[in-house]
């Protein structure tokens, strides 16, 4: 695919190849790492404004970030136009430059909420709710999928309704909602979006190698990427994309991750985090398998340190890229 630079509001991001918000995975350590292989933009995983509300300590702490973050973005998830209004506006998001909104989401009590992919069979709404976030100042982009169900696909009636509101960017999940995450993209439906907008359009869905990133671009025409579960397996995939050059091994991306994780959040977060991340870094590492069963038996760091030595280094070929 051609790799270029996007103007998304007043950002430049450097790359068109952006990681997708993950709810339990794209923490400041992880998006850190996306930065550095080459990724364009990296969102928080969904936030609810709701809770942020509420004060919910738990949910600030998926604020987190430190100036080593470049061009910071937040999702927010929320139905209430007001609500949305006085987060977007908040002091607790005042780090963040860019806010995407979760119009996605396949969840039912998230749906029943009037939140996420609910938004895609009410567009008066969604459209107040980027209208009024748009009054933070800051840049505001939509991530949402194609419609609801099959007889329900609106991509291109949606993107219109979110440049015609202020959105800057719309990143369209090929999917359905009734489709969760399988299937192939409906490559259509973005395609048809980005012929009737002019903000940038990022394509994102079932992206698991170069090609398939190619060939998302080829059949949609979009401006650039999203990759999401990808991201996970193989962080690679952004350098291998972008071109941007990446000497790290995986052992290293784990030590990394676990440092800066250890660092500024809680040990049962660390562990919790780091027990998921390299469960996906083994996923198709030959030899990798028994490790994986004993990653959750670890109790501590320390242990978990050991775990990830030996499944990575000690074995000869387990640190190769
Ligand atoms: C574990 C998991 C968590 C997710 N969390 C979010 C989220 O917080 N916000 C969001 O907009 N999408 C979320 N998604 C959807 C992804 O951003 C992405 O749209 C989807 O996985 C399709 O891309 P992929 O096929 O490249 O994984 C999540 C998906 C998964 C699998």
């Amino acid at each position: 695919m051609e790799i270029k630079q996007l103007k998304v509001g007043k950002f430049i991001l450097p790359s068109n190849v952006l990681m997708a918000p993950l709810a339990g995975y794209t923490c400041y350590p992880f998006r850190i790492l996306c930065q550095e292989m080459g990724a364009g933009l990296c969102f928080t995983e969904m936030v609810s404004a709701n809770a942020l509300k509420y004060k919910d300590k738990a949910t600030s702490r998926l604020l987190f970030t430190t100036d080593d973050e470049h061009r910071k973005a937040v999702q927010l998830l929320g139905g209430d136009p007001a609500v949305m209004q006085k987060i977007a506006c908040s002091e607790e998001l005042s780090q963040f430059g860019l806010i995407d909104i979760n119009m996605g989401c396949p969840v039912p009590n998230v749906l029943k909420s009037g939140e996420g992919s609910a938004l895609l069979k009410d567009l008066k709404r969604a459209g107040n709710i980027i209208r009024l976030c748009k009054k933070s100042g800051k840049a505001v982009s939509v991530k949402c999928r194609v419609g609801v169900e099959s007889s329900h696909r609106i991509a291109a009636e949606f993107a219109k309704m979110c440049e015609d509101a202020g959105a800057d960017m719309i990143s369209i999940h090929g999917r359905t909602r009734s489709m969760m995450y399988t299937g192939t993209p409906l490559y259509d439906q973005i395609a048809e979006a980005k012929a009737v907008v002019d903000i940038p359009v990022i394509a994102n869905g079932g992206i698991f190698s170069v090609a398939e990133a190619d060939k998302m671009m080829q059949e949609t025409g979009a401006d650039g990427v999203m990759i999401g579960r990808y991201g996970l397996e193989h962080p690679y995939i952004f350098s291998e994309l972008t071109g941007k050059p990446v000497t790290k091994s995986r052992y290293e991306i784990l030590i990394q991750q676990l440092t800066l994780t250890e660092a500024y959040y809680d040990e049962s977060f660390t562990l919790e985090y780091i027990r998921k991340l390299a469960s996906y870094l083994m996923r198709k590492q030959p030899g990798t398998k028994q490790y994986k069963q004993k990653l959750y038996q670890c109790g501590s760091i320390e242990e978990l340190k050991g775990l990830l030595y030996e499944a990575f280094e000690v074995v000869p070929g387990k640190g190769d890229l």
